[in-house]
């Protein structure tokens, strides 16, 4: 795929559409195996992490089939229980097939997932409550074999896990007995998980919070469901009109969902009015620091804007501080923001950012959000940057060059 080539500093003006969450689609596209009739998901992102698991899909025996944002999934004529690692090695949130796949059949064989080079992101907590659930998981030469009808159990996650928690979700749908998981994930993906199972007919309460509790029923249908918008897409885009300056306003917006992001933009300087699902975002005034800022599980500042507002920072003249609590090697772009001009030191979990007038460079994308926080700097800078590595931008966002260029952002392809 072709680079970015950034001229910085056009300050930005239009309109934005939020468009349907990667992580949301995700785990729900892996529990459309679940059940017994197709699904039809709408507000379905085009993304090349969608792509994958419509091929899955298709490689499991699904039929699927994708028009205008709608996809349809029925997996009555599903048969097989094993993931090649192909496109399944490609991506983390391969991993959400262990808790289908184990609903559906009481086995499983897929590779260890593969994803950003985030640090370890290991799946000891997933395999922990498929033992407590009475599946049997082993691992070897780097395939994860499950197998076991799950049924019901008490589960506590040693940390609200994410994948863990959808994982837990998906093969307790249909496992005997109730299934109550404590320490639950709160991300609104969960929600989202949630609502489209019920919708085939699961019996899922507490979805959202820390407690859920999932009674098993013997057999899911079809449904109809809508994707709730991407809330990282969102900040991300909020995050490029306080680097670049100017007046965006976004579509689709759910406030709750990017309230943290937008608290720490205000405190950079931005201007955020939310009015029912629109924000506008004004930035006309020199950045400053938004203080300390701590990742934290949901509701507070999520990991996924974590590089994103560390680019915002470099192109401001203040320091602040930027602490990941929730990955253990998340900080990547660091040198590529220093050969910009930005001081940073980094210490563990701990970021000083100074910024300092940026100017462009060559820029090199090592994993999704990142990739989309070089962009992001670039836009802050003064002169041309370009931005190797589109690939993984392309994983969580349909076309981020267009949609910013159709905001002003002076953006090429080649
Ligand atoms: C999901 O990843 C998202 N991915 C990530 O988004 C997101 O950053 C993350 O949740 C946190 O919000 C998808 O939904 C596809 P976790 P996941 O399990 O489920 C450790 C993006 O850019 N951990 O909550 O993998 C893990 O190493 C991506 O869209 C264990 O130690 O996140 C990490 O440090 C990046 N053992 C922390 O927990 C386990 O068994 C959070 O991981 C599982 C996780």
């Amino acid at each position: 795929m072709e680079d970015y080539i950034v001229s910085g500093r056009a300050p930005l003006c239009g309109r934005l559409a939020v468009y349907g969450a990667k992580n949301a689609v995700l785990p729900i596209l892996a529990g459309s195996i679940l059940g017994s009739g197709a699904v039809f998901i709408k507000n379905c992102p085009r993304l090349s992490d969608v792509s994958y698991t419509l091929e899955i899909l298709r490689r499991l025996g699904c039929r699927v089939e994708a028009e205008d944002g709608v996809v349809m999934v029925n997996p009555a004529s599903a048969s097989s229980w094993r993931l090649d690692a192909g496109p399944a090695g490609e991506m983390r949130s391969s991993v959400n097939f262990l808790g289908a796949l184990v609903g559906r059949y009481g086995r499983a064989e897929l590779p260890m997932p593969g994803g950003c080079r985030l640090g370890s992101r290991p799946i000891d907590l997933h395999i922990k409550a498929f033992r407590e659930m009475g599946v049997s998981v082993e691992s070897s030469g780097g395939m994860i074999y499950a197998e076991g009808r799950p049924r019901g159990a008490d589960l506590r996650l040693d940390f609200p896990s994410v994948g863990a928690t959808e994982n837990v979700i998906l093969a307790a749908v249909a496992a005997k007995g109730i299934t109550t998981l404590n320490n639950a994930a709160r991300e609104p993906e969960i929600a989202d998980l949630c609502g489209f199972l019920t919708a085939m007919g699961a019996k899922i309460h507490g979805s959202g919070t820390g407690t859920i509790r999932v009674e098993g029923v013997p057999r899911l249908g079809g449904c109809e469901y809508e994707i709730m918008p991407d809330r990282i897409v969102a900040g991300t885009y909020m995050c490029a009109a306080a680097a670049a300056g100017g007046e965006i306003e976004l579509e689709n917006v759910v406030r709750p969902h990017v309230e943290a992001v937008a608290e720490a933009l205000t405190r950079c300087g931005a201007e955020i009015a939310f009015s029912g699902d629109r924000a506008l975002v004004r930035m006309r005034r020199p950045l400053r620091s938004p203080g300390v800022v701590r990742t934290e599980v949901y509701p507070g500042f999520p990991t996924d804007c974590q590089s994103q507002l560390m680019a915002v920072m470099a192109c401001g003249r203040e320091t602040g501080v930027i602490v990941e609590n929730i990955f253990e090697n998340r900080f990547r772009i660091v040198p590529e923001l220093r050969r910009m001009g930005a001081e940073i030191r980094v210490s563990g979990p701990k970021a000083e950012v100074r910024g300092g007038a940026l100017k462009g460079a060559e820029l090199f994308a090592g994993d999704l959000r990142g990739g989309a926080a070089l962009v992001v700097a670039a836009l802050g800078a003064r002169g041309e940057s370009r931005v190797h590595g589109v690939d993984y931008i392309a994983r969580g966002y349909q076309d981020l060059a267009g949609e910013l260029r159709s905001v002003g952002a002076k953006i090429k392809q080649e």
